[in-house]
């Protein structure tokens, strides 16, 4: 069975002393009989600091977004061979943060996604349904939406690259969680799609809004998600390293 995994989406939050020293409690707490995978994903200016904390352990490191090309004039875009140059090996594209305050598109995504996969960088691209979405009934059609871009870049041997993160835009930092109905209907819902096209896909989908220790038990338990990706909850070692226990336990 494939292991959970949890990334922890630290957003604009912590520099890099701070960051590095999250990172080292993080790796304290995280006991040998934990089977959970952890990914971090710091900001681009501690990503360094992180890695030299994490180095020789099984936590891995990676970006909240890359640029679609190789490099040019592209202020205050990154790109993947400047990620892969500190040794990141995976990048967050698509979170509805990207999508809502810095105009990337579905189109937009999916360069970034698809330059990572040029690149040999694991993905945990980002869907979900806004609340007005949601009532009006669209949210299959819209995680269709997302996810269309990505079907059609996606080649036969990057699957291996790609995790999804469902996260409900109304559940993004707002203490209102989905329900265990809603979020087993929208993993299935992703999971059926991808593999309508790419039969051979075995990856995660993972949950995200709201996941704290109080609420994660009953997520990660539920058929067809894979873990979760934390926001506020992996800014605190304690919080986090409950997540990842509870996630090894499932
Ligand atoms: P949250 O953020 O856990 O703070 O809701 C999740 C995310 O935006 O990835």
């Amino acid at each position: 069975m494939t292991r959970k995994l949890v990334v922890g989406n630290w957003k604009m939050n912590l520099d890099a002393r701070a960051s590095a020293a999250l990172a080292r409690e993080i790796c304290t707490k995280i006991t040998p009989e934990i089977k959970t995978e952890v990914w971090l994903t710091p900001s681009f200016t501690a990503l360094t600091s992180v890695a030299a904390e994490l180095q020789g352990t099984a936590v891995r490191y990676g970006a909240q977004n890359v640029h679609w090309e190789d490099k040019g004039a592209y202020t205050g875009e990154i790109s993947a061979p400047m990620l892969k140059e500190l040794g990141c090996t995976f990048v967050i594209v698509g979170h509805s943060e990207r999508r809502t305050l810095f105009g990337d598109t579905t189109e937009t995504v999916a360069k970034r996604a698809a330059a990572a996969f040029r690149h040999q960088l694991n993905v945990v691209f980002c869907v979900g349904e806004t609340l007005e979405q949601r009532n009006n009934g669209q949210t299959n059609q819209v995680l269709e939406q997302q996810l269309n871009p990505l079907i059609s870049l996606l080649q036969d041997h990057q699957l291996d690259l790609l995790t999804i993160a469902y996260e409900p835009v109304w559940a993004i930092g707002t203490g209102v969680i989905a329900s265990a109905e809603q979020i087993s209907e929208a993993h299935q819902a992703i999971h059926r799609y991808i593999t309508k096209h790419f039969a051979k896909w075995t990856g995660r989908v993972l949950y995200g809004g709201s996941v704290a220790p109080d609420n994660f038990a009953e997520i990660v338990a539920l058929n067809g998600v894979g873990g979760g990706l934390p926001g506020g909850a992996s800014l605190k070692s304690q919080s986090f390293v409950e997540l990842v226990q509870i996630a090894s336990e499932v």
